[in-house]
Formats: structure tokens, C-alpha cells, sequence
């Protein structure tokens, strides 16, 4: 049961501002969708979480313990697992070794790849020798969830896990958020654009523009005309 808050929350690239005092909560259990529009601050968001890089104010804290300054493999000890904006694949490493990369923060005793991965995806075991570079980009998203998973979240980011993908494998990546959420109690934080997407998954959501936070709800709220005006293009 790990609560994920995020209060108040500034961040600057430079003398430009990013984050302007964000708060979200992502609830024990539940998916929480963040939207908005290219450029509004979602990734920004998620560096911010995972400690990609540092707040200029405000807290976030996970299971009610503030992260303060503390670094990216720090924090995924805590429990925190992150899927990054384009899969981030290691492409001349094979599936297997791009696996091993999430075993960096865990100790050796630690060490071993968890068998849901392949339960939930098993295209990735029949692959395991194959260069990441070879896997379609919706094999290659998958293979981003797993390494994830290595270390066992309890809870998981991810960031537009969708884009550019195939509705077939949208679908699969999909039922894995769910089982991850309902068999495996998972705190889930999905950033995304796809409205459909989220309006099937999402338990709560939130709306960005322009770095702040729109609105704050539940995902039939997206039907909402106010709120949709935060999302067209
Ligand atoms: N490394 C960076 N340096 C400077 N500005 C950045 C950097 N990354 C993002 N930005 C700017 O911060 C804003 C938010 O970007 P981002 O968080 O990537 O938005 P989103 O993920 O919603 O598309 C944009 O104006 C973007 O241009
Ligand atoms: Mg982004």
C-alpha cells in the first residue's frame, strides 16, 4: 500500500519554469492517468518524481517519506520503477541484457528476473537473444515494462507508453497496467495522451497545461467540455 504525492512542486530547466506548483496523488492500487498536450510539463513531471532532475521547490514523497535530494537508483530501492518517454532500449544489447540494466540499484542477492515479466509478455522470452535495435517498437515498449519490473516496483511510472504503438499491443500493454494494479497491488502513475487509453484504465486523472494543473478527477471527467479544452491540439 504505497501512496506516491507529489506538493507544490517547482522545476526550472535554467531560468525557464517547467513545474509550476504541482500536486498530485497517486493512490495504493489505482491508476492515476496525467494528460495534456506536448510541452505541457508532463515528463518534466516525471523527472521530478524519479530525481532525473531536481525541484526548485515543494516535496514529493513516497509511503509518506520525502525524497528530498535523493538520486534516481536511491529512490528506485525505495520502490520506484520508470519507464521513459521512447523506451530508452539499449538497441546493441540483446533482450536478456537489457534486462540485467535494471538490476543496477538491486544487490546481488536481489538479483534474478522476475517470472511476471514473461507471464505478461511473453513475446520477450522467445526473443531473450535478439538485439533490442531488432524488436518492433511495441516489443521494444514492452521490453521497457520489464526492465522496470526488474526491481520490483511498488510503484510504477510511465511515460506516453502508447505512442506510436500498435492497437494490438496497446491492448496487451493495457492488460498488464491492470493486472499489475488489481493481482499485484501496484501504484501506477501513467502519463499519456491517448484519451481512450485512459478513460479505459484510469481510475483518476489529471489535466496539465502550460505547467500547472488543470483539473483534478476521475476519468469519465474527460467527456467534460472544460476539460477537453485542455487537450485539443
Ligand atoms: N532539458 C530541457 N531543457 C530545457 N527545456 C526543456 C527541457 N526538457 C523540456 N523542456 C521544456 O519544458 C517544457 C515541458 O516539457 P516536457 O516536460 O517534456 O513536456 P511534455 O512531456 O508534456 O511534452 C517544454 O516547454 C519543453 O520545451
Ligand atoms: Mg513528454
Amino acid at each position: 500500500m504505497t501512496e506516491l504525492t507529489v506538493e507544490n512542486v517547482d522545476l526550472h530547466y535554467g531560468a525557464a519554469q517547467a513545474l509550476r506548483r504541482v500536486s498530485i496523488t497517486a493512490r495504493p492500487e489505482k491508476i492515476t492517468a496525467v494528460m495534456g498536450r506536448n510541452g505541457v510539463g508532463k515528463s518534466s513531471l516525471l523527472r521530478a518524481i524519479t530525481g532525473v532532475h531536481p525541484i526548485s521547490g515543494g516535496t514529493i514523497s513516497i509511503a509518506g517519506t520525502e525524497l528530498k535530494r535523493s538520486a534516481p537508483y536511491a529512490r528506485a530501492r525505495m520502490g520506484l520503477g520508470y519507464v521513459p518517454q521512447g523506451r530508452e532500449i539499449f538497441p546493441l544489447l540483446t533482450v536478456r541484457e537489457n534486462l540485467y540494466t535494471g538490476y543496477a540499484p538491486l544487490k546481488l542477492s536481489e538479483r534474478a528476473i522476475p517470472e511476471t515479466i514473461f507471464t505478461l509478455f511473453p513475446v520477450l522470452k522467445s526473443m531473450l537473444g535478439r538485439r533490442g535495435g531488432d524488436l518492433s517498437g511495441g516489443q521494444q515498449q514492452q521490453l521497457a515494462i520489464g526492465r522496470a519490473l526488474v526491481t520490483r516496483p511498488k510503484v510504477l511510472v510511465l511515460d506516453e507508453p502508447t505512442e506510436g504503438i500498435q492497437p494490438s499491443i496497446i491492448k496487451d500493454i493495457g492488460r498488464a497496467l491492470q493486472f499489475l494494479r488489481d493481482e499485484m497491488g501496484m501504484t501506477i502513475l501513467l502519463v499519456e495522451q491517448y484519451l481512450d487509453f485512459c478513460r479505459e484504465l484510469a481510475d483518476d486523472i489529471y489535466v496539465m497545461d502550460r505547467g500547472e494543473i488543470m483539473h483534478s478527477g476521475v476519468a469519465a471527467d474527460l467527456d467534460d467540455p472544460d476539460v477537453k479544452r485542455h487537450l485539443m491540439v
